[in-house]
């Protein structure tokens, strides 16, 4: 659905014009479960996005409808709840919450939720709701927060009011992405650059259909053993603050030091971080070997030592490898389901997605659904006629 048709939709349910802002979901390239460890991730944006419709109401109320549900929501902007309460309205009404915490002005307000995202593909459907109901919010009250401030309130939504301690990495890309680019980013001070993608690549983002959860326990595990691996590590390296600070090399040296699951936990993070600066420096010099092999790399890393890949995602991981233009490939995003994302040649990519398709439809009797991408823009005002 474009634009104009939610405007449509919009004025059927609310009887006014309404402002619409859109805010895409991303793939992450590389790094993963680097964020939360104040590491480097390298994700892009994607052509899929939440569109948010938005128009000023009299009351202080906030009444919100998605057109992927039936319920209506309504709450009143002087009792809002301080935590979420297991529905798509969380990610709307934590906005509102955080803004308010934050001491920006909310209006009552009508709004009308589109999400083009799948929905718990990996693919950040939540911080794409986030971000657009942050810019619709905010189009209301002329509040002017920079891009970057704007992510990290639609963080403290996932981190304070939904509970699942997820890092920067979703709602900044979703916030700052850049078409043709990979943004590689330092979670900690949160600099970027913006690198290019060769443009003879496609991105084939394949969905294993197996949904995965964040809120759930495994998440917010694995940030707790990267927090445990840092206090124990502390003791022989007093300055450290979190993973980013400990090489691969000082790692190992300590390895005696952690528990065993503790330590893989550690060497995916610190390996990975490292995968990153060399893979931003390999796209760069145009070498799609190299980064292709340092995804496989990650993919490995994710599977063996931080555990959050599943069959599905290893199986549709290693089917990719032997069709033709596949340049690299792995896992994307948290885990547990989800999708892969696959670097492939363009006039290959169509070929791609038809066979891996069929392959993962033969091994395990479901259809997965398959995205053809490039990298795309971040949010924006939509334009309502469009
Ligand atoms: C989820 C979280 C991100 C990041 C990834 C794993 O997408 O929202 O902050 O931690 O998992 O890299």
């Amino acid at each position: 659905m474009n634009s104009a048709e939610l405007a449509r939709h919009f004025e059927q349910w609310f009887g006014s014009q309404p402002r619409i802002f859109a805010a895409p979901g991303r793939v992450n390239l590389l790094g993963e479960h680097t964020d939360y460890n104040d590491g480097f991730v390298m994700p892009c944006a994607i052509a899929m996005s939440a569109r948010v419709a938005i128009a000023p109401r009299r009351d202080r109320r906030l009444v919100m409808r998605s057109d992927a549900f039936p319920e209506e929501f309504e709450f009143n902007l002087d009792d809002l709840p301080a935590r979420g309460r297991g529905s798509w309205s969380d990610y709307v009404v934590g906005v509102a919450v955080m803004l308010a915490r934050l001491g920006h002005p909310v209006g009552g307000a009508s709004l009308l939720v589109r999400g083009e995202v799948p929905i718990g593909a990996g693919l950040s459907s939540s911080a794409a709701i986030e971000v657009a109901s942050a810019l619709a919010l905010m189009s209301l009250n002329g509040a002017r927060l920079p891009l970057p401030e704007i992510a990290k309130l639609c963080q403290r939504v996932e981190n304070d009011f939904i509970g699942a301690r997820v890092g920067i990495m979703d709602q900044f890309i979703s916030c700052l992405g850049r078409a043709g680019h990979a943004l590689l980013l330092d979670c900690r001070s949160l600099e970027y650059k913006l690198v290019p993608i060769p443009q003879n690549l496609l991105l084939v983002i394949c969905n294993t259909m197996v949904k995965h959860e964040h809120a759930g326990g495994a998440y917010n595990t694995r940030r707790g053993e990267c927090e445990q691996g840092v206090k124990a590590l502390a003791h022989s390296y007093p300055g450290i603050k979190a993973l980013r600070d400990v090489s691969v090399a000082e790692l190992e040296r300590h390895a005696a030091d952690l528990p065993a699951t503790i330590y893989k936990r550690c060497l995916h993070v610190v390996s990975e971080n490292q995968r990153v600066l060399e893979a931003a420096d390999a796209l760069r010099a145009g070498d799609v070997k190299r980064f292709g092999e340092l995804m496989e790399q990650s993919h490995r890393s994710l599977r063996d030592l931080y555990e959050v890949s599943c069959r599905e995602l290893d199986v549709m991981a290693e089917l990719a490898e032997s069709l033709p233009g596949y340049c690299g490939g792995r896992m994307t995003g948290g885990g547990f389901g989800g999708c892969t994302v696959n670097l492939v040649e363009a006039p290959d990519a169509a070929n791609f997605a038809r066979q891996i398709g069929e392959r993962y439809h033969a091994a395990f009797g479901i259809k997965p659904d398959i995205y053809i991408c490039s990298a795309a823009d971040g949010a924006s005002a939509a334009n309502s006629t469009a």
